[in-house]
């Protein structure tokens, strides 16, 4: 199976409440290795342009104002089908869906604000990293 990487964040609910230790750890457990990872408070037009994609979707103000409302930990994740295993290890959008176990199961509130954020597909992990990272800030 192929090595991966993928883009993950530990949103700022999750900050604030002292969790990314504990959410790494669980990323780790998952058999994710952490090869970037800084903290970054961003701007209101740097979470605009990362969520792009959701422009016309009517949570896209609150998505912004929520993600910019404090520090979020920005990662680059490396593994085997790493983006897949993310997605399993972070749990459903929504944490009432999210399976036992999962991050947002554990974790999250609500779906706003719901701890997490990964990659969906290997052109939108690329992006992602892109958007947070040089080449010189990832070390594998
Ligand atoms: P994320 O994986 O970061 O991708 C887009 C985010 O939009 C998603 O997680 C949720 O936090 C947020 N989101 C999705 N649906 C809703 C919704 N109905 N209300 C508020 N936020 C939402």
């Amino acid at each position: 199976m192929a090595i991966e990487r993928t883009f993950s964040m530990i949103k700022p609910d999750a900050t604030k409440r002292n969790l990314t230790g504990a959410i790494t750890k669980t990323l780790e457990d998952a058999g994710l290795r952490v090869v970037a990872s800084k903290r970054v408070w961003m701007s209101r037009r740097q979470a605009e342009g990362f969520y792009a994609v959701h422009k016309e979707r009517p949570f896209f103000d609150e998505l912004c104002e929520f993600m910019s409302s404090g520090p979020t930990i920005v990662q680059v994740l490396e593994g085997e089908n790493a983006i897949l295993k993310n997605r399993e290890v972070m749990g459903a959008t929504n944490p009432a869906d999210a399976a036992e176990g999962t991050i947002r199961k554990m974790f999250a509130t609500s779906i706003g604000e719901n701890s997490v954020h990964g990659s969906d597909a290997p052109e939108t992990a690329a992006e992602e990293i892109r958007y947070w990272f040089s080449d010189v800030e990832i070390v594998g």
